[in-house]
This record gives C-alpha cells, structure tokens and sequence, in this order.
C-alpha cells in the first residue's frame, strides 16, 4: 500500500463502540488482496477470514497459506473463523501466518482446550463459535480460556443467509457472562446476517464486534458508507437499547487512575498489567516531586475502571501514603538542620526512600 492510499483511508471512527469486521468471503475469491484493502479503505476495523474445510461445513474457502500472503496487504488486525474439523492440527500454521485472533467451533470432535491455549500462549485472542442450534452452556468447560465468543446466526457455510435474531436474544448476555472473568478485551461477535436492517438489533444485545460479509460487497453500494451506517445504528442500538440514551463509550478511552511519583507509579502498573488490564504510563502535568519530576499519571480503559478500581484502590492508597512518606523523607533531608545532606543528590535519596 503507498503513502497515498493511505491518506485516502476513512479516518477511524474512535468515537464508536461498535467494531465492523468485514469478511472478504463474499468478495471476488480471485483477487483477496484487492477485497482486503478495498474493506480497509472503507473504514473497517477488522477483517474476518471464513476458512472452511468442505468437511465441518459444506463448503471450502482458503486455508494459512492464503492468510499468511494476505497479511503483507493490510495492517488490519485479521480475525480467523476456523470452520474446520482439526483446527489443532493446523493451529501454528494460522498462527505463522500472522492471525491476531483465532477462534475455532464447539461442535468439533478434536480436544478444544489444547488449540485455545497453543492460540493464547501464542500472545493471540482465542475464540469459540457455535452454530444456531447449539446452546450456549456448550462453552461452559472453556469459559477461562476464552477471549471471544461468536455467536453464529447463520448456520455457518455460507454468506448472505438471513440473520436469526432469536438466536442472538437467546445467547447474548449468556456469552457475555462467559467472558466475565476478563477485565479487559473481552469480545461477543456476531456472525452472520449483519446488515443495515439488523445491525440496530445487534447494537441493542451489547454485542462488541459485527461481522459483516455480503453487505459489503453488495454491487452498486458504497462500501465506506455502509460500514459508516451499521456502525452508526450499532451505536444507536446500543444506546437506546440498553444504555438509558447515553451514547456508548468506545472501549478503547482511557481514564486516568492514579498520578504517583514514578517508581511508585511503575508498581501500580505492574499489578494492574498482571490481571490482564493494559496501562498508559505519562509524566503527567501534577505535582512536581521534590526530585523535580512531576508525579507520572496512570490510564487505564475506561470499561475497565470499574473492576481496576475495585481490585487495586487499596493498593493505590497505601502507595500514595508510601509518596507522602517519600517526599517527606526528601524535605527531611534538605531541611538546614543538618548541611551534610546538602551534597546528596535527590535520585540517591529516592533510591534509599524506595529501598
Ligand atoms: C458464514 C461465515 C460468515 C459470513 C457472513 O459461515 O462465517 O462470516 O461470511 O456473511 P454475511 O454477512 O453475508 O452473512
Ligand atoms: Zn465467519
């Protein structure tokens, strides 16, 4: 991709929660490259790769190696959807080819747990699907293991099938409590049908991420303006639905946490980054420390506040007393009582107060 293409690139809505994952399976299979960032230039955020096998579903796709050159045309993150009966077998292929998440179905007859941990020891986001008829509970055992959980309603196998909404009624908030052991990043995507007509329906169950395939591809639409649209109504769903009128909070905001000097700031961000929540670190524009650097300011995703919040504010208090104690320390030494202290430079005294 030149420079020039990429000026021409919609700029990101980072105002929205929904996220669009366009699947290029509807697209002219002849020329995936051209499918891949023609779904970029209109704005989508993910793309969604159908690999099917002709054997779990009717139907055969493209396999790692189709991913693995396609990787090279886009930096869009690629959502893999393995519709395939040995997803194990073939897992580190998919994960070489430079997949940044991996899901896989319930309804195989292979070990599932093995393939979601070779996905996330792999530093990837593991996945379950399940078809229409599948109940959710189905995912019960791998619940822990999981990042994502797509609820398919199509039955899997091809595009342009009418979206069951039933479906999504029925499994939406079960999906979401599945995840619930995530403090960050977890993910309900819907798989199937996701349109201009239903994206609204979609917004309004919570949902994270629309996959949306033949709606895309349809001749004659704009593609930018309708990734534009099912975001759009996703959002309205979302807040109308379930958010009492207030407009969604996308998941990527940060919100500032604590503001500490910097080696006590270093291990609150190391405590929460443990529990899977990432950390911005900023020299902030707070108070300036005694060793003349100002108190840094830890961010941390807004939807994930709430739960950092309740695991680490007494972590967070018994620090800010340790910064009390620190800067005390530092005025103790430089007070005129004692002139010796007069050479010693104000990092050896953080050292010695951090211990
Ligand atoms: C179907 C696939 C879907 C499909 C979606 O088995 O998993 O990802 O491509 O296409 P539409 O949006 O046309 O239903
Ligand atoms: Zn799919």
């Amino acid at each position: 991709m030149t420079t020039r293409d990429r000026s021409s690139r919609p700029a990101r809505d980072v105002s929205s929660r929904a996220r669009i994952s366009a699947s290029i399976l509807d697209a002219d299979l002849g020329n995936l490259a051209h499918a891949v960032r023609r779904v970029e230039a209109a704005g989508a955020d993910r793309v969604h790769l159908d690999v099917m096998d002709g054997h779990f579903v009717p139907n055969l796709t493209f396999g790692a190696k189709t991913i693995k050159h396609l990787r090279r045309r886009t930096q869009l993150p690629f959502d893999a959807h393995l519709m395939i009966s040995e997803p194990g077998r073939y897992i580190d292929d998919y994960l070489d080819a430079g997949c940044d998440s991996v899901t896989i179905h319930v309804e195989i007859e292979e070990a599932i747990a093995p393939t979601l941990e070779a996905i996330r020891a792999a530093g990837r986001a593991a996945g379950l699907s399940l078809r229409p008829g599948t109940p959710i509970e189905a995912l019960e055992p791998y619940a822990e293991l999981l990042d994502i959980v797509m609820i398919m309603t199509v039955e899997p196998g091809f595009g342009g099938q009418t979206f069951m909404g039933d479906v999504l009624a029925r499994k939406a908030e079960p999906a979401r409590a599945l995840l619930a052991h995530k403090l960050f990043g977890a993910e309900v995507h819907v798989d199937g049908g996701v349109n201009r007509e239903t994206a609204e329906i979609v917004g309004a169950h919570g949902v994270d991420v629309l996959v949306v395939g033949s709606a895309l591809f349809l001749k004659g639409r704009d593609m930018a303006r309708e990734v534009r649209l099912v975001r759009a109504l996703a959002d309205e769903g979302y807040q109308y639905g379930r958010n009492d009128g207030v407009p969604p909070t996308p998941p990527d905001r940060m919100v500032a946490f604590a503001a500490l000097p910097k080696h006590l700031a270093q291990r609150l961000m190391v405590a929460i980054e443990a529990v899977g929540v990432p950390v911005v670190m900023l020299r902030g524009d707070g108070q300036v420390n005694p060793d003349g650097i100002r108190d840094y300011e830890l961010l941390v995703p807004i939807l994930s506040e709430p739960a950092v919040a309740e695991r680490f504010t007494e972590l967070r208090g018994t620090l800010i007393a340790d910064a009390e104690r620190w800067r005390a320390g530092f005025a103790a030494q430089a007070s005129p009582a004692d002139p010796a202290s007069g050479g010693a430079s104000g990092a050896d005294h953080a050292d010695h107060a951090a211990g």
